[in-house]
C-alpha cells in the first residue's frame, strides 16, 4: 500500500513523500486512508476532528470524478466516526482543489501568508473547514 501511495504522490507533487514516510503514517492509529488505483486521500483523525494531510489523483485520470468520490467517501466515513469538523490547508493558487473543496461544502477558515515555498516564490495557504 505505502509504495502505491508514494507512486501516485510522486506523480502529483513537486515534493513527494517516500514509501517509508507513507509506511510510517499508515501505522499511526490516527491515520485514515481512502484509496483507489488512481488516487487517494490520507487524513488524520483525532477526537472529533479530521485533518486532510494529502489528497491526489493521477494527472491522466483527473476530471473524471475520482477526486470528488474520494472526498465524498472520506466525509461519509468521518460522519460515521462522529467527526464534527474537517480541516485542511491548500495552496491559494490551487484552483482545481479549492473549487472541488468549496463545491463539497468546505468554507474559508483563514489564510497563512507565504506558507508554501515554491520555485516561483512564496504562496499563501488557504485554510478550509467543513462542519458536519
Ligand atoms: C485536486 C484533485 C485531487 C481533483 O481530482 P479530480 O479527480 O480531477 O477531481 P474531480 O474530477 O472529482 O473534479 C470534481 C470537481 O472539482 C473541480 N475541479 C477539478 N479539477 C478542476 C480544474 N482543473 N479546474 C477547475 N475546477 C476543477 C470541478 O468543480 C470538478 O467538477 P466538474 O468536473 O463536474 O466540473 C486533482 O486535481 C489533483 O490530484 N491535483 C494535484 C494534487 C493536489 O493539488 N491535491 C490537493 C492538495 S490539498
Amino acid at each position: 500500500m505505502a509504495a502505491a501511495l508514494a507512486h501516485i504522490h510522486a506523480c502529483c507533487f513537486d515534493k513527494p513523500w517516500s514509501a517509508v514516510e507513507f509506511q510510517t503514517l499508515l501505522k499511526l492509529p490516527t491515520s485514515v486512508v481512502v484509496a483507489e488505483t488512481k488516487g487517494f486521500l490520507l487524513a488524520s483523525h483525532v477526537l472529533d476532528e479530521l485533518e486532510i494531510l494529502t489528497f491526489c489523483v493521477l494527472p491522466e485520470a483527473r476530471r473524471q470524478g475520482i477526486g470528488r468520490r474520494l472526498l465524498d467517501n472520506m466525509l461519509h466515513e468521518a460522519a460515521g466516526q462522529d467527526v464534527k469538523t474537517v480541516f485542511l490547508e491548500v495552496r491559494a493558487d490551487n484552483i482545481p482543489a479549492i473549487t472541488l473543496y468549496r463545491g463539497m461544502g468546505f468554507y474559508d477558515n483563514g489564510r497563512r501568508p507565504g506558507y508554501y515555498t515554491t520555485p516561483q516564490g512564496r504562496v499563501d495557504a488557504v485554510c478550509l473547514r467543513y462542519d458536519f
